[in-house]
Order: C-alpha cells, then sequence, then structure tokens
C-alpha cells in the first residue's frame, strides 16, 4: 500500500529522499500543493481547511497506509485536524528542537524556519518543554523556501538574499557562539552547501528528514500485515508525484522525473470549490 508524502512545493523531497530509502517496499506518493506555496504566511485556520481538503481527495483515492505530512508549517498546525478527520496514521515534521537543545556545547541555539512554524504555539512549547536551559534563537526566513525552489531547479539564486536570511542564525553573547542551527523547513536541507558557505563560523545544521522516516517506519512495522517477501514482489511499485498547479516548470517535471516520479494529474475538488469553479 502506498505511502504519501505531503508538502507545499518540492522541499518535501528531502524527506521522501530518507523514506525511500527506509521502505523501499512501497509505493510513494508524493505530492506539492504547489498551486498554495509558500505555506509561510498562511493564515492558520485557512491553511488547515486547504491541507485537510486535499487529504479528503488523497485518502479516497489512493487509500495510502499512512501519509508525511513533510512540511514543518503545516505540521506545527494541522495534525490534530487531520489525525481527527482521517483513520489513517499522520506523521508530521517540526524543528529538532530538542535534538539540539540535547547536543549543543554553548547553549545558543537557532531555529531557521518559515515565519509560520516560527510563530505556532507547538513551536513554542517545544522550546519550553526542551530548550529551557537554552537561548533558542527563532528566525522566520520569508525567502529562503522560494530560493531552495530555485535552486533545486537549476535556477541561479540571489547569494546576498542568502546571506541576508542566514545571517541573524549566527550570535555572538559573552565569548559564546550559536553552535547548532536546526533546519525547520523541508526545504532548507537543499541549500544546505550554499549555506555552510556564507555561515561565518561552522556550525551543526540537524536535519529531522531521517529521523521523521524511521519513525513513518516504526509505525508502518506495528500495523502492517505480515507478508513475505514473495508476495511484496507482486506490488505493482511506480512512485508518482502529483502538483496541485497541474502545471509545473519544465525544470520541476525534469526534477521529478529524474528521480522516478512519474507526474501523475490529479482533480482536488476541494481547490476547484475554493475557486468558485464547482
Ligand atoms: N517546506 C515547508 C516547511 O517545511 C514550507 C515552505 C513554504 O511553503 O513556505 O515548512
Amino acid at each position: 500500500m502506498s505511502i504519501v508524502v505531503f508538502d507545499s512545493g518540492i522541499g518535501g523531497l528531502s524527506v521522501l529522499r530518507e523514506a525511500r530509502m527506509l521502505m523501499h517496499d512501497h509505493p510513494f506518493v508524493y505530492v506539492g500543493d504547489d498551486a498554495g506555496f509558500p505555506y509561510g504566511d498562511w493564515q492558520g485556520q485557512l491553511l488547515t481547511q486547504r491541507v485537510v481538503g486535499l487529504f479528503e481527495t488523497l485518502i479516497q483515492d489512493f487509500e495510502p497506509q499512512l501519509a508525511i505530512v513533510a512540511c514543518n508549517t503545516a505540521s506545527t498546525l494541522i495534525m490534530p485536524a487531520l489525525r481527527k478527520q482521517f483513520d489513517i496514521p499522520f506523521v508530521g515534521i517540526v524543528p529538532a528542537i530538542k535534538p539540539a537543545a540535547e547536543r549543543t556545547a554553548s547553549g545558543l541555539i537557532t531555529v531557521l524556519a518559515t515565519p509560520g512554524t516560527i510563530k505556532r504555539r507547538y513551536t513554542h512549547e517545544l522550546i519550553n518543554k526542551f530548550a529551557g536551559h537554552c537561548s533558542v534563537n527563532l528566525v522566520g526566513a520569508t525567502q529562503l523556501a522560494r530560493l531552495a525552489e530555485q535552486h533545486m531547479q537549476g535556477d541561479r539564486i540571489n547569494l546576498n538574499t542568502l546571506r541576508e536570511e542566514l545571517l541573524p542564525c549566527f550570535i555572538e553573547h559573552e565569548g559564546k557562539r550559536t553552535d547548532i542551527i536546526t533546519l525547520g523547513c523541508t526545504h532548507f536541507p537543499f541549500l544546505v552547501n550554499e549555506m555552510r558557505k556564507i555561515a561565518p563560523w561552522p556550525v551543526d545544521w540537524l536535519d529531522p528528514a531521517e529521523a521523521v522516516a524511521r519513525q513513518a517506519q516504526n509505525i508502518l512495522n506495528q500495523c502492517a500485515h505480515p507478508t513475505t517477501p514473495a508476495v511484496r514482489k507482486l506490488y505493482v511499485r511506480q512512485d508518482i508525484a502529483i502538483m496541485t498547479s497541474d502545471a509545473p516548470s519544465v525544470p520541476t517535471a525534469r526534477l521529478l522525473d529524474g528521480l522516478g516520479l512519474q507526474l501523475h494529474q490529479q482533480h482536488f475538488p476541494s481547490l476547484a470549490k475554493s475557486m468558485g469553479t464547482a
């Protein structure tokens, strides 16, 4: 049975990569809501309605065994609504604040995320619960997700914009320096090499994608019906990608194709309704 991996764009491919490595027996349905991108500035209730509406269609049409919400901006908001509405397991991704607080030597950590994730109550609860002994610098980047999309599509990115967004992550205080930056947006791992070049000093960049994939695998192991390898071979395996705009750019289409994801056109009645056309 399939696994849905959902994001606002192509950033969630950083999570798909890890999920495929751990759960190669399953076909994947990658969904990028590029018609709604970027999610960073969406008002909470509207974003919840939008994503729940998209999942209504995905669950009805694909009957996935599990869904990964590979988007911090959505996960820090909508997991309760998704779990209430649908009875498949959902795994979300949230900034790796606990591991950062456990690993930091200087006690100065930065959460780099979208403005939406930075303002969420859930993010502040994580900080209060796990990072009380640290100084947590919250940086809401308005341009980085878009820069990451450009970079992934092979475009040249504006390094000045990248620098402006990144430099507030680095703090020096009483002889101590930020030593960990947690990447609180699934788009950002694709920019990390560029970020390293700009960073004023070396830091540890935390990406929770692998931990999320492992959690999904554990849940599947608990609920999967035992199947022998011989039976598994019978599964037809074609990973697909759905972009809600229905017209991804040529570089995006090539990127998805290169990752072995066949583009699939999907009708979402909830989107048509919200545009007044259905
Ligand atoms: N990739 C998404 C995240 O992890 C957000 C990007 C956006 O839509 O702004 O937060």
